[in-house]
């Protein structure tokens, strides 16, 4: 039996579309640089034209717009639209106009709606790197269990204790180790700084196979 195929916008070096693939999703992803890291089928494209133009062709969907606007320029105080794009509501858009479950992807402070928390810690990895998604389909997240963090990791810059979790996007800490916490074996630094676990779609994944499974 064939697989369903899902969307993957703003896919970067593929974090989010392992885990849908480790679901039982085939993988086709989409990124306006060239991505040659991508695990999977790979289109260089902008996302919004690609989903306008062959969106209709997939089974599920899934979009990690850009997040500087919530992240780090934002904590300088400045705010959305003073200088980033904030392509969620467009992604949003796209997604609600086409037949089949779809998720958006980002950080804390972005403009999601009900969207779940996802953490490093529900499952045995040692990063938190909280994310959230927002989807059509109810999800279910397990809760944050950090308890088991426990101090073991080389201080942060500047500090003496020791770090429950590791630190990922960092030149000093090798970067075999943050693959690890990661889950993830196939990126560069930068790659994995962009990168979200792939435990955390393959969690999202499963759920939107159960709902395709009904569907059909
Ligand atoms: C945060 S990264 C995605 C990370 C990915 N979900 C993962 O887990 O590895 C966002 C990506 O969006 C891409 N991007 C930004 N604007 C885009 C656009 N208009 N069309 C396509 N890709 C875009 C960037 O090049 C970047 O690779």
């Amino acid at each position: 039996m064939s697989r369903p195929v899902l969307l993957d916008l703003f896919c970067c070096a593929g974090g989010a579309a392992m885990g849908y693939y480790r679901a039982g999703f085939d993988v086709v992803g989409v990124d306006k640089d060239p991505q040659p890291n991508y695990p999977f089928k790979f289109h260089r494209a902008d996302a919004l034209d690609f989903v306008s133009r062959f969106g209709a062709d997939f089974d599920a969907r899934h979009g990690s717009p850009p997040c500087q606007s919530f992240t780090a320029y934002r904590r300088k105080g400045h705010g959305i639209g003073d200088g980033y794009l904030n392509l969620i509501p467009e992604t949003r858009q796209a997604f609600s106009e086409l037949d089949g479950p779809w998720v958006i992807e980002n950080v804390a402070g972005a403009p999601l709606e009900n969207a779940i928390c996802l953490c490093g810690s529900s499952f045995g990895l040692d990063v938190r790197r909280h994310r959230y998604f927002e989807s059509s389909s109810a999800l279910t997240a397990p809760p944050c269990d950090h308890s088991w963090q426990t101090p073991r990791f080389a201080p942060a810059t500047n500090r003496t204790n020791l770090r429950r979790t590791v630190e990922v996007g960092v030149w000093r800490i090798p970067l075999a180790v943050q693959q690890k916490a990661m889950g993830i074996d196939w990126m560069t630094l930068h790659e994995l700084s962009e990168a979200i676990p792939p435990a955390y779609t393959e969690w999202i994944g499963s759920q939107l196979l159960s709902e395709l499974a009904v569907a059909a």
